[in-house]
């Protein structure tokens, strides 16, 4: 099952993948997780993706394109992925697409996650990950049973640094700009599906699923 998960920053795009990934056992593949991966190691790609997140602006595609090119190259792509975060401009969309011609992969859907602005920045200030196995929870939204502490492994939970109120506010402009006209862009291939990120999570999820019935698993 391939499938391109869309949607404005705080949707709930790595929330659901999540989910998706162990009912299908296939790879999140996350640009926004790479380059914290990058940021935490140190790594040249690191430092140069660092400036970038903590002002609330893209990577740029140069450097984005390559490093999803190679990972969609591994062996664990073979029978599926949950791509988050990437296409995010024109110029990405048009790579992913002659990159997944050259190794004859065919997209199952692409699923945008539709959430008002006005809702995105209550999500992002409250979100809070496990330092230790990743996990999101939300202060009010979802929260862990014990405060600070995650509920699968206690591992102690964290705020994103790009999760300030005024980092937040210029994500969500630089998404309006450049990734939104990319739904016109996948609205035109006919895998293209909005599904409403309003509902709670568990719904949302039902909600792809559904979308996901008589694709190929
Ligand atoms: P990235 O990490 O991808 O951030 P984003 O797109 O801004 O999306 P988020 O991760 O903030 O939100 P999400 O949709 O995953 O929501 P979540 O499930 O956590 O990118 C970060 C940065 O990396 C970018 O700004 C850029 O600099 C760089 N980057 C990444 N990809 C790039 C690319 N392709 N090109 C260039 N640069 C790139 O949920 C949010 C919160 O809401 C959580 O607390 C959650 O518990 C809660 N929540 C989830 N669902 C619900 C619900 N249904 N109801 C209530 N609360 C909910
Ligand atoms: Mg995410
Ligand atoms: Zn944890």
């Amino acid at each position: 099952m391939y499938i391109l998960l869309m949607g404005p920053p705080g949707a709930g795009k790595g929330t659901q993948a999540a989910q998706l990934v162990e009912k299908f056992n296939i790879p999140h593949i996350s640009t926004g997780d790479m380059f914290r991966a990058a940021v935490k190691e140190g790594t040249e790609l690191g430092q140069q993706a660092k400036a970038c997140m903590d002002a609330g602006q893209l990577v740029p595609d140069s450097v984005t394109i390559g490093i999803v090119k190679e990972r969609l190259a591994k062996q664990d792509c073979k029978k599926g992925f949950i791509l988050d975060g990437f296409p995010r401009t024109v110029e990405q969309a048009n790579a992913l697409t002659s990159t997944l011609t050259e190794l004859s992969i065919k997209l199952d859907r692409v699923i945008n996650i539709n959430v008002p602005a006005e809702d995105l920045v209550s999500r992002i200030v409250g979100r809070r990950i496990c330092k230790a196995c990743g996990a999101t929870f939300h202060t009010v939204f979802n929260p862990s049973s014990l405060e600070g502490k995650c509920d699968k492994c206690k591992g102690e939970l964290y705020q994103r640094a790009d999760d300030r109120e005024d980092t937040v506010r210029n994500r969500l402009s630089v998404y309006e700009a450049q990734t939104q006209p990319l739904i016109k862009y996948y609205e035109q291939n006919g895998l293209y599906t909005e599904i409403d990120g309003r509902q709670e999570i568990h719904k949302v999820l039902d909600d792809i699923l559904e979308s996901l019935k008589g694709r190929s698993l």
